[in-house]
């Protein structure tokens, strides 16, 4: 997609978002600024930068320090922010206000010195804030020397009614973000292959990474959507845990997590696989049942489908799952209801995906998570649309301090079979994620093209290690 045709698209974007205040009661102008760059202490730097997701989303760009206003008179005005002489001897110069306006098509391109007037001239009208708060704390960085003495009142009420109208349309997603997911994805899928043939006894899990990483950068990531998850053995359980220095082994399992951002967008992609060329008996079984679970969700997932249902389908599968290799007794139903389950699979199906790992808009307005172990950490609950891209992403995990929990042994006596769980509190965890569109149809898996199927990844395993025979 050509610049023009970018810009084309944002356009659009916006006077969708346009469409939708107009509908809402405010009356007041509303300013979303990117976010200013954080600095690092005892250095002259800055921590990577992240633009706010809104200003993100309304404009495609990540520009720090840049604001964006909409008027409901005038439309939109961007204020592209210029550095000093002093600071352009160490630092790059920004896009100029009119590159940004090709960029973005936002025609009303402006500098940013413009901005405190702007601001003037709003005074006593309600103040809709979006985007980063920073500037309430560090107006001056935006080149407004006396934000106090504007008496700037900022209307929370309109501000949380724009927002959540904002998020509502963030859900689906259009043909620009589609085509940054996309290549996101398509990085990600690559990484994991390389680490996936990297792999073997003795390597350390930072080993994994660095190569994995490596290969998201040279596919034209920009950094990794979130820290990289990689757990061997016993750390394949640790949900969020950072690979270290731990050395791999043959028999264990190796769970990854990761996925690239390019333009501000995320993928989110897990697999897991043995070190040895093949899984043992017990893992090729549970990670035939969390399989199952992932790819029940994926055929039922479609236009009008609530998220939850297959959260719940899911959760019954790896129930039924855990009944039949003897880690649950009981029948299906009571043991979802009880959320014995969740003991093993302790996180939602999955989230909605785009400008962050866990995008916005997940839970339907007036909706919030249950308070309940089995769904207190589903992060979306609504039905799905076309254009959505959300993850699916069972897993079935052996967390020894959830497992040896006295009061957790004590309420699931009888649905645990305890002396089963105590042989495999090093087993590790299994998860499988892939990243998924929402069709007029049904649904694409869009990361499809990294093999899920026990067989494929053994296939993928065996080349790698030069293991010719079964
Ligand atoms: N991939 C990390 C997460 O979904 O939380
Ligand atoms: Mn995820």
């Amino acid at each position: 997609m050509n610049a023009g045709e970018q810009a084309g698209v944002l356009r659009q974007r916006r006077q969708r978002v346009e469409t939708a205040w107009s509908g809402i009661d405010v009356d007041g102008p509303v300013l979303i600024p990117a976010s200013l760059p954080i600095p690092i202490d005892g250095t002259d730097q800055f921590h990577e930068f992240h633009a706010h997701p809104e200003f993100q989303y309304l404009t495609g760009v990540a520009e720090p320090g840049a604001a964006l206003a909409w008027e409901r008179e005038r439309g939109w005005t961007l204020f592209a922010p210029s550095l000093s002489v002093e600071d352009l001897v160490w630092m790059s110069a920004p896009p100029s206000a009119d590159a940004l306006a090709k960029a973005t098509g936002v025609g009303r391109s402006v500098d940013r010195s413009e901005l405190a007037g702007w601001l003037e001239s709003q005074r006593g009208r309600g103040l809709v804030l979006l985007g980063s708060r920073d500037i309430e704390t560090r107006a001056t960085e935006y080149g407004v020397e006396a934000w106090s003495t504007l008496e700037a009142v900022v209307d929370e009420d309109a501000t949380d009614r724009l927002g959540k109208a904002l998020a509502k349309l963030r859900r689906a997603k259009d043909a620009v973000e589609m085509d940054r997911m996309t290549r996101a994805v398509d990085a990600a899928v690559e990484g994991h292959l390389a680490a996936q043939r990297l792999a073997r006894h003795g390597l350390t899990e930072r080993a994994l990474q660095i190569e994995m990483e490596a290969e998201f950068f040279r596919q034209g990531g920009a950094r990794t959507a979130y820290g990289s998850i990689i757990g061997s053995g016993p750390n394949s359980a640790i949900l969020h845990g950072t690979p270290g220095e731990r050395v791999m082994s043959d028999g264990e399992l190796v769970l990854i997590d990761a996925g690239a951002e390019i333009e501000g967008y995320a993928s989110d992609v897990s697999r897991t696989f043995p070190v040895s060329a093949s899984f043992t008996t017990i893992q090729r079984e549970l990670y035939n049942v969390v399989l199952a679970a992932q790819q029940e969700a994926i055929a039922a997932a479609g236009p009008g489908v609530e998220y939850k249902s297959l959260h719940l389908q899911a959760s019954a599968t790896i129930a039924q799952g855990l009944v039949d290799v003897g880690v649950l007794r009981g029948s299906v139903d009571e043991l979802v209801a009880a959320d014995a389950h969740a003991l093993f699979f302790s996180h939602g199906l999955g989230h909605m995906l785009g400008l962050s790992t866990h995008d916005c808009g997940g839970y339907l307005e007036g909706r919030v998570p249950e308070d309940r172990f089995g769904l207190a950490y589903l992060r979306a609950d609504l039905p799905l649309q076309p254009g959505y891209v959300v993850t699916i992403e069972p897993g079935v995990y052996f967390v020894p301090a959830l497992l040896n929990d006295p009061a957790r042994r004590e309420r699931y006596a009888e649905m645990v079979n305890w002396d089963v769980v105590d042989g495999m509190l090093d087993f590790g965890g299994i998860r499988i994620e892939d990243d998924v569109l929402i069709t007029t149809d049904g649904c694409d898996v869009m990361s499809g093209a990294l093999p899920s199927a026990a067989a494929e990844i053994e296939a993928i395993r065996r080349d790698a290690l030069g293991v010719t025979s079964d």
